[in-house]
């Protein structure tokens, strides 16, 4: 579907079109969140989801257009996706897009070889989810014989039946060993633990729903999906729109490295405090803000500084709190 007819329909009608019996196409800024959000809009999925990943069996939390079911699905998928999750899972995702640098890395210090970028952004998506999903290492990047698995939503690769099905029979094969091992411990180490493992065997509290073979099958390879495609799609984007525009890559570039490593060190310190602490004023004499009776300038709320050799500076006092899930 050209959806650029959207477009040209928007410009002359309005920034909402109905585009075909029953279905409105919105195209304002509050649209998305107001569709998506918690709170939800009146809206539900249309049909055509129930089409899609069906041949697993079951429908997953994409697919799923009953909005009791759906949510469900969603709450039994939440720890997956909460706070812990993602800071135990971030080392393994730095680790596998470190690899994916060093694949990229020419041999000299020249410009190497030329990356396609659509195919390999997807073959790094597949890699940090496999890793996030099922524990695996799939090396996509790194070893073409792995790849076939993720060529599957490549366009390029043209069989969509097929290819669907050979992921839909990864899957239910991982999902069949992490279930013949009857011990999701096994796929636990130290600092994370694979999404699949936190959705075997867990029963939905309020409704006592609990996931079959096939659910557990559809919703691995409907994570695997939908944390691989449209990540890389997004990421072979922004590649593709810095190249072409060197004004912006220079910006990028500058800010992340270099005479920067100061702003990297204070973003990475920054980000990594108030990751693991919740921070407060801890209301003390030395709180470095201003007070009555430093003169001019100095009786407003600001930072307090004077000059020394560098700058001279007192406070601010804050106390610290191990945020929760660390
Ligand atoms: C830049 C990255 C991403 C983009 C742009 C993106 C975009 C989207 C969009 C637009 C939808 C709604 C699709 C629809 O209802 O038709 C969606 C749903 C979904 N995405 Fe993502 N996504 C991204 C990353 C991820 C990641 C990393 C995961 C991890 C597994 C993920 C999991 C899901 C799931 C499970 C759904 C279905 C949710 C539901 O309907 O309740 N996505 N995503």
């Amino acid at each position: 579907m050209d959806r650029h007819r959207f477009k040209q329909l928007i410009l002359i009608i309005g920034p909402i079109v109905r585009i075909a019996p029953n279905t409105l196409s919105f195209n304002t800024a509050s649209a998305l969140s107001t569709i998506y959000g918690p709170r939800g809009a009146n809206v539900k999925k249309g049909e055509w989801y129930r089409t899609f990943d069906i041949a697993a069996g079951t429908y997953s939390s994409f697919t799923e257009t009953d909005r009791e079911k759906h949510a469900i699905k969603r709450r039994w998928m939440s720890p997956a996706f909460s706070v812990d999750s993602m800071k135990a899972n971030e080392p393994l995702i730095i680790d596998i897009v470190e690899r994916f640098c060093e694949t990229l890395k020419p041999a000299d210090s020249g410009w190497g070889a030329k990356w396609n970028m659509s195919e390999m952004c997807t073959y790094l998506g597949f890699d940090i989810m496999g890793a996030l999903v099922f524990g695996c290492d799939f090396k996509t990047v790194q070893e073409k014989e792995n790849r076939p698995l993720a060529n599957s939503v490549l366009p390029a690769s043209g069989k969509s039946v097929s290819d669907n099905n050979r992921l839909i029979d990864y899957a239910s094969s991982q999902v069949e060993t992490q279930l013949a091992s009857g011990d999701s411990e096994k796929h636990t180490t130290e600092h994370r633990i694979d999404f699949l493992s936190r959705l075997i065997g867990v029963e939905d509290k309020k409704t006592g729903w609990n996931p079959t073979f096939a659910d557990l099958s559809t919703e691995s390879l409907n994570m695997i999906n939908a944390g691989a495609d449209p990540f890389s799609s997004v990421l072979a984007g922004a590649i593709f729109y810095l190249v072409h525009n060197p004004e912006a890559l220079e910006k990028a570039t500058a800010e992340v490295r270099g005479k920067n490593l100061a702003y990297l060190q204070l973003r990475i310190t920054l980000a990594r405090v108030l990751w693991r602490f919740d921070v407060r004023d801890a209301v003390d004499e030395r709180g470095g803000r201003g007070k009555k009776g430093l003169g001019v300038g100095g009786e407003r709320g600001e930072f307090q500084m004077w000059d020394a050799l560098g700058f001279g500076r007192d406070g601010p006092m804050v106390e610290v709190r191990v945020a929760r899930g660390e």
